[in-house]
């Protein structure tokens, strides 16, 4: 559960700005890893904007979850430098459950130095083997 008192105060530091949905959204993402219905209705209420719209918005970006994730998910990169680096190699050596935590994604600008991932609190994580991908996993930092 969202705490609101929470989505209130986030909701009060982008009031000043200009077209604050999208830092609105972001900023709930962020501190609780999901936008809840009770927050969308807040955050519409708060921006005079209806609950479609923000729903349409939460919706359309991929980054955005309605549901708390069920565990930590790892985004680990699927773009091309990536696979040109060992990406493949290195999926085949995870566990089918294992690669259920990881989110693909495409590009984390890390080309030079991937397979990359970033974890759950934004840190990001380049050259990673199958030993230090199940570390991340495990500890996701
Ligand atoms: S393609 Fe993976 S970080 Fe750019």
């Amino acid at each position: 559960m969202q705490d609101q008192d929470n989505v209130t105060r986030i909701l009060d530091a982008f009031r000043s700005t200009d077209a604050p949905l999208l830092p609105v959204l972001q900023a709930v993402q962020a501190e609780f890893g999901f936008v809840s219905e009770a927050a969308m209705r807040e955050i519409a209420n708060a921006l005079n904007l209806s609950r479609a719209e923000v729903y349409g918005v939460v919706s359309f970006y991929h980054d955005f979850r309605m549901e708390p994730p069920a565990q930590p998910v790892v985004k680990l990169c699927h773009g091309e430098a990536c696979q040109a680096r060992g990406l493949r190699q290195l999926l085949t050596q995870m566990t089918r459950i294992e690669q259920e935590q990881l989110e693909p994604v495409y590009c984390l600008g890390l080309c030079a130095v991937g397979p990359a991932a970033m974890s759950p609190n934004g840190g990001v994580h380049a050259r990673l083997d199958a030993g230090s991908l199940r570390q991340l996993l495990e500890d996701p930092r």
